[in-house]
């Protein structure tokens, strides 16, 4: 089958629970067309000479043919400038210098670590809810609440407020679900969201201004770095940032977890009683079944050859990233689910400039919850085997993920 229709069976809907013998077609060419003219790369080594090359960019601005749907806060939706994930260098390294240090890691990587009993505490809280039944759906009973819960905390948002960042976390989900609404209607509440949010965190960062107290927010309207503070207007977009890239994608996290080692018993029961174990099993599903499937932000500043093929400049570029973390060229026996291999480099955070920001929240987010999981759930069963699927291909995971258990520990 021609490598552009291999890709258009990808986006198939029907194809969505298993797309990984399509991956495999796929890297038969290294570097394809898509019906619409994208350049797809989905072999492992060229997708990380990618991320790695600058003239590789992130920015919108520069695509031959401007417009699409837009994917970001920033994107020109909201008014406010672009956060940093849609900013090539130096303009990205500024901002996320600047967020890091508000962060944790890698200047204050305890901070993160030391996270670990506020997210014991939050999933406590949710499986205690699951008291008095027998089945759950673990995305909308967990996974959905948990990191948006955890983004808060992080933030700096006021408890008596999560409910509200909630509501917005699912209202921009949806809108970038293309089956809830045609475009020009999603488009319209996804601005109607952002002004909304943008004018709650305008608000919230004065109000760390007048009386800074805990959390990111305060740093950055504090802060007085040699770099200069990041401006009111960038706070908000790349506050908002962090809110949508770190939700979906760890909610799939988490169900694609379950869901795996739901299948794979023996795993399950070694996590059980040995809840380490949860650091290599969250490294190999970021691998095996990653969040973030590709990568359609990227646009060829110069013309770049690669693999025979001369990408053009003005191109638009995908990186399959999870074609390439179960490329055979990488990685041995790739579509085997095992926790104990001895080499474990995957693109499930990317790679290069735009690596993931939250990568050090989010293991730690998902070993804290597939561990208490296990550990807590008697007898757990899989009631949906594939189970539904959301429509979107690039943060592919379950819409729902109904199990059964016996009981609570
Ligand atoms: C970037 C995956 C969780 C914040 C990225 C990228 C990937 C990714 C693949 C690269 C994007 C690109 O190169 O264009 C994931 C996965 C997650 C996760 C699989 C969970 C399992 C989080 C969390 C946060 C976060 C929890 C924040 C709290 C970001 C940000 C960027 C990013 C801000 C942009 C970084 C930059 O442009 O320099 N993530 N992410 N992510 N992620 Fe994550």
């Amino acid at each position: 089958m021609a490598a552009a229709s291999v890709f258009s069976q990808i986006l198939d809907h029907a194809n969505r629970a298993d797309p990984y013998p399509l991956y495999a077609q796929l890297r038969r060419t290294p570097v394809s067309r898509a019906d619409d003219g994208t350049y797809v790369v989905s072999t492992y080594r060229e997708i990380v000479a990618l991320l790695h090359d600058p003239r590789v960019s992130s920015d919108p601005r520069h695509r031959a043919e401007p417009g699409g749907p837009p994917t970001e806060p920033g994107d020109g939706v909201s008014g406010l400038p672009s956060s940093f994930i849609a900013l090539d260098p130096p303009e990205h390294d500024r901002v996320r210098r600047l967020l890091t240090r508000h962060f944790g890691p890698p200047h204050n990587p305890r901070r993160i670590a030391g996270m670990v009993p506020e997210l014991v505490a939050v999933v406590t809280d949710l499986i205690d809810g699951f008291a008095g039944r027998d089945r759950v759906d673990i995305v909308d009973d967990f996974a959905y609440p948990f990191p948006v819960t955890v983004i808060c905390r992080v933030l700096g948002v006021p408890r008596e407020d999560e409910p509200r960042f909630h509501a917005w976390a699912a209202a921009v989900v949806d809108t970038v679900d293309p089956t809830t609404g045609d475009f020009a209607e999603r488009f319209d509440r996804r601005r109607q969201v952002f002004a909304e949010l943008g004018r709650y965190l305008a608000g919230l960062a004065e109000a760390h201004r007048r009386h800074p107290g805990d959390g990111m927010l305060s740093g950055l309207v504090t802060d007085d770095d040699p770099d200069g503070r990041l401006s009111l207007e960038e706070i908000m977009s790349n506050a908002a940032l962090l809110l949508i890239a770190g939700h979906e994608t760890t909610v799939n996290l988490i169900a694609n977890g379950v869901l795996t080692l739901l299948r794979h018993p023996g795993c399950l029961d070694r996590l059980r009683h040995r809840p380490d174990f949860s650091v290599p099993v969250v490294e190999e599903l970021l691998r095996y079944e990653p969040p973030v499937q590709f990568l359609t932000s990227r646009v060829a500043l110069d013309d770049i050859d690669l693999d025979g093929t001369t990408v053009p400049r003005g191109a638009s570029i995908t990186l399959v990233l999870a074609a390439g973390s179960r490329d055979p060229d990488h990685v041995t026996d790739p579509d085997r689910f095992d926790p104990d291999r001895e080499h474990l480099e995957h693109l499930g955070f990317g790679g290069g400039v735009h690596y993931c920001f939250g990568a050090p929240l989010a293991r730690l987010e998902a070993q804290v919850a597939l561990a208490e999981l296990a550990r807590r759930l008697e007898r757990p069963r899989l009631l949906d085997d594939p189970p539904p699927y959301r429509t979107n291909p690039v943060l592919r995971g379950p819409r729902h993920l109904p199990v059964a258990f016996d009981g609570l520990v």
